[in-house]
């Protein structure tokens, strides 16, 4: 099903205020709503104005919210790691494992990868729950990583299945020439060995990963009436090309801010696209974000999802 949506772009375009706003208007028109944010610098909370933690609270009937704790799946990302490599490497006690781990904390790509698995634990777990699930997004380079990453490690994991699987032929190869060989008491066979199995379910995680950002959401990406968020735009669009993941709107906020002529770019010019006006008067409470007005949007994401 098609529930789950995404808001990209620039930082300040206007990210979580569109993704609340939306997020409250599908509620009000009868939708059971979850908005997740996956900005490290949390500020949902203060929109929707109460307090958020990692799981899910109430905001008003019909709408949930939670402000994914990055540290804590950074943590459980490594220990589950931790944890995993000792029982595949028991015999193996001259590797520190844990000054290695202490590294990869604070390693490139370790960010990108608990984001990952906190949105699969929320469209898994907690996606069922709901009708529509909806993402306020970090700054762009991470989310391009995150969105890039079940199609890069997928090729990775690929890669390591198939040499997993030349070391267990070439085992099965000794034992049969050697029964007595110390080989032949390790595992020779993809069924039953750990680390075949470990990889094939990282692999068939990533593909569910990988479709619900190609197949099963809806991506918006945010511009205001200014050239940088445009050629940010332009750079997303260029990479979710590449991604083979689908754009499915264009969303024109803070229409108004500036007397400067202004017209879309004709590379954004195709794509279905939603104004969104300039509030002067500032947004603070639920009402006025309800008043940025994204009736229009929720209802072509419901017509376009099937799920009315
Ligand atoms: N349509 C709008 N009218 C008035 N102010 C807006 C509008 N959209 C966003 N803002 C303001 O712009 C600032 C940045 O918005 P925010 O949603 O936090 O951006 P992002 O999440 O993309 O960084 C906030 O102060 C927000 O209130
Ligand atoms: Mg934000």
């Amino acid at each position: 099903m098609n529930d789950t949506a995404f808001f990209l772009g620039k930082g300040g375009v206007g990210k979580t205020t569109l993704s609340s706003a939306f997020a409250l208007s599908l509620a009000r028109a009868g939708k059971k709503v979850l908005i997740a944010s996956l900005d490290p610098a949390h500020n949902l909370g203060d929109i929707l104005g109460l307090r958020l933690s990692g799981e899910a609270v109430g905001v008003e009937p019909g709408l949930d919210a939670l402000e994914v704790d990055l540290a804590y799946w950074v943590d459980k990302y490594l220990n589950e790691s931790r944890a995993q490599m000792k029982a595949n490497y028991s015999y193996n006690t001259t590797f520190n494992l844990d000054s290695f781990f202490n590294i990869i904390k604070y390693s490139p790509g370790t960010e990108e990868y608990a984001v990952l698995w906190a949105i699969e634990d929320i469209h898994c777990r907690l996606g069922p729950l709901y009708d529509v699930v909806v993402f306020d997004t970090p700054p762009t380079a991470l989310s391009l990583r995150f969105l890039s990453l079940p199609v890069i490690s997928g090729l990775w994991v690929k890669e390591l299945r198939n040499l997993r699987e030349k070391i267990l032929s070439k085992r099965q190869a000794v034992t049969r020439i050697n029964p007595d060989s110390p080989v032949a008491a390790s595992c020779v066979d993809k069924d039953d060995d750990k680390i075949y199995g470990q990889l094939r379910n990282i692999g068939h995680r990533l593909s569910a990963l990988e479709l619900l950002f190609s197949k099963e959401s809806f991506i918006s990406v945010i511009v205001n009436p200014d050239q940088l968020s445009v050629d940010e735009a332009l750079r997303i669009q260029e990479e979710l090309s590449r991604l083979k993941i689908p754009l499915g709107a264009i969303c024109v906020n803070k229409r108004g801010v500036s007397d400067m002529v202004w017209t879309q770019h004709p590379s954004l010019a195709g794509y279905p696209q939603f104004d969104f006006d300039f509030t002067r008067e500032g947004i603070r409470t639920r009402e006025e974000l309800m008043d940025v007005d994204a009736a229009t949007l929720a209802t072509y994401f419901l017509t376009r999802t099937g799920n009315q």
